[in-house]
């Protein structure tokens, strides 16, 4: 079976981080977005997989190449962004899937443990026209909904409200019928959530909901990112591509983790990087080569490649793009976001306790 990847967004609310990276190839857990979804794609039996790209195209097959996991790849980009069902439609040029099979097209920013097969295999007993994983959440207020009948068939898409007729919404992960997939408008921009899914019911196509209680998040925030590293890490959600055992925190080679630092919550500490004694980390992505000096404290945070954090300086829920320097004494709390390169100066508190 073949699969499409949605991999072509911007990854604005991942900023800055998706200004060096496209979203589905951050680091995560130690490897590469995507390398969870296609070490999961390969255990399910997808032989082939076609990227759909536009934002830093050429990124995705310097990482991947032609081959991974045993998975065929191979690339179509995208000369402006053409939105999900523009881009569905793009690529499905270089399918070779016939009319009839069944094609799963995956957004490149979730990771999920439903099951694949069974949401095939309900597509086939439907003769759906597309088959659609729905995903239950606490507040479905955030999202869309998708209600279905009584026999799991997808009667509306319904944009987000304060008052959702259900809590089941689009976990992005759709199994389409090939010849479904030519239907779609080509090259224009098309959204399959707003354009392609309601134009199907209101023209009386089969499309049904699979409805699965695993694992389920999508990494598109930071602390959702951050949430969905850690959990890959602590094996909340198991990976194949996770390169090592999961456990309360993962250091990749070369990284120098200090006996006497307190590392905890599935951080994963990045090739090259060091974490000094006396330092707490927990809950955190510390990408390649950065450092967290002695007796800094992180929590719920990201340091990108190369950033440091120096002695006595505090983190919570907040983001450092590449090689930015956090100098001692500062405080950065939730949602705060440094720009790659930039450098804070030690707090003058921590200046003058200093002098
Ligand atoms: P934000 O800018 O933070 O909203 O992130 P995003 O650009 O990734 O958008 P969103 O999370 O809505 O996208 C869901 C999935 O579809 C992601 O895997 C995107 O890479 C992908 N995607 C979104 N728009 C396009 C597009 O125009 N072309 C392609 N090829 N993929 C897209």
């Amino acid at each position: 079976m073949e699969a499409i990847l949605l991999v072509g967004g911007r990854g604005t609310r991942l900023r800055p981080l998706t200004i060096s990276t496209p979203k589905p190839l951050l680091p995560t857990a130690g490897v590469p977005f995507l390398a969870h979804q296609l070490a999961r794609a390969s255990a399910v039996g997808i032989t082939r997989i076609v990227f759909a790209t536009s934002y830093r195209a050429e990124m995705f097959e310097a990482a991947f190449g032609n081959e991974a996991y045993g998975v065929e790849l191979c690339y179509v980009v995208e000369r402006r962004p053409l939105g999900t069902g523009g881009a569905i439609r793009n690529a499905a040029q270089a399918l070779n899937s016939d009319p009839g099979d069944p094609v799963l097209i995956l957004n490149g920013d979730i990771l999920s443990g439903h099951s694949i097969p069974d949401q095939v295999e309900l597509h086939r007993k439907a003769d759906a026209a597309v088959t659609l994983h729905l995903t239950e959440v606490d507040d479905p207020s955030r999202f869309g909904c998708v209600p279905t009948d009584g026999t799991g068939r997808v009667t509306a898409f319904l944009e987000k409200t304060n008052h959702p007729v259900t809590n089941r919404i689009n976990a992005g992960s759709y199994v389409f019928r090939r010849d479904v997939i030519d239907t779609i408008p080509q090259g224009e921009v098309v959204s399959v959530e707003r354009e392609t899914f309601p134009g199907l019911i209101a023209a009386g196509k089969t499309i049904m909901g699979f409805v699965d209680p695993g694992y389920w998040l999508d990494v598109g925030t930071p602390a959702a990112f951050v949430r969905g590293s850690c959990d890959l890490v602590l094996g909340e959600l198991t990976s194949p591509a996770l390169p090592g055992e999961p456990g309360p925190f993962l250091a990749l080679e070369d990284a120098h983790v200090s006996p006497r630092a307190v590392v905890t919550g599935g951080t994963i500490v990045g090739a090259g990087a060091v974490v000094e004694a006396g330092s707490t980390v927990s809950g955190s992505v510390i990408f390649d080569e950065a450092v967290v000096a002695k007796g800094a404290w992180i929590r719920n945070s990201v340091l990108g490649r190369g950033a440091k954090v120096a002695s006595g300086a505090m983190l919570d829920g907040a983001i450092l793009g590449d090689g930015a320097i956090v100098g001692p004494g500062n405080e950065l709390g939730d949602g705060l976001r440094l720009w790659p390169g930039i450098e804070l100066p030690p707090t003058a508190v921590r200046m003058s306790s200093d002098v």
